[in-house]
């Protein structure tokens, strides 16, 4: 599977947020990770549905990844695959009914996917293998950019992937928080494929040497 990099708009400058992704795109990011949160499930407010739909009005064609941090998930999943999203994916804690979610998200002809924050345990992939497209670990605690990784992603990582193999699947395993250009290697050779980098990317001045410089460590 391609190596994805997936900046995350949570640290580009919301004010000019159009033609942050159009030069982060221009600069080689691979998706769009568009973080949401509700100030219920994580001690922060950020984005909806209607800035995703203002993205594609803009005219921004990349694959959208919603990385939805909100408790409930389900009522908002349609609206986000009607603004335009390609993945959503959510937290097992945040939902009820995770078969349901799954498959709603689906439904809406959407991919999907969990999220594992850093303490939560993978057996909720146990019964619902099928059901997802992506598998998300977190190396943070959600909720701010900025933070420091937290070492033991590495391990969950190589879970993460001896269980994909094993299923023979086609699901894409991202790692977001505190991914960096000196850690990215380490993150690559765990297993991930699918690298969110928000405070590296956003916080450079050339966001396609930072790119480029990540691309160079995952290759290595
Ligand atoms: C945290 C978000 C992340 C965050 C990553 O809750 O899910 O996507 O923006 O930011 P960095 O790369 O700065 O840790
Ligand atoms: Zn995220």
């Amino acid at each position: 599977m391609d190596d994805l990099i997936a900046p995350s708009i949570l640290s580009a400058d919301f004010a000019r947020l159009g033609e942050e992704v159009e030069a982060v795109l221009a600069a080689g990011a691979d998706l769009v990770h568009f973080d949401v949160m509700d100030n219920h499930y994580v001690p922060n407010l950020t984005i909806g549905p209607m800035v995703c739909k203002a993205l594609r009005d803009y005219g921004i064609t990349a694959p959208i990844d919603v990385h939805l941090m909100v408790k409930p998930v389900d009522r908002i999943i349609p609206d986000f695959a009607e603004a335009g999203a390609d993945y959503i994916t959510f937290h097992p804690e945040a939902s009820e009914h995770i078969d349901r979610s799954l498959q709603l998200i689906r439904d809406c002809g959407c991919k999907s996917g969990l999220v594992f924050n850093p303490a939560t345990p993978l057996h909720h992939l146990d019964y619902v293998m099928d059901k997802v497209d992506m598998i998300l670990i977190m190396s943070v605690n959600p909720g701010f950019g900025g933070q420091r990784f937290i070492p033991s992603a590495l391990d969950k990582l190589r879970e993460a992937r001896r269980r994909i193999d094993e299923s023979g699947l086609d699901i894409r395993l991202e790692i977001d928080g505190g991914v960096k250009v000196d850690n990215i290697r380490a993150i690559a050779e765990a297993g991930a494929d699918t690298f969110v980098a928000g405070s590296a990317i956003f916080g450079a001045d050339d966001y396609a040497a930072v790119i480029r410089a990540m691309r160079e460590e995952i290759a290595a």
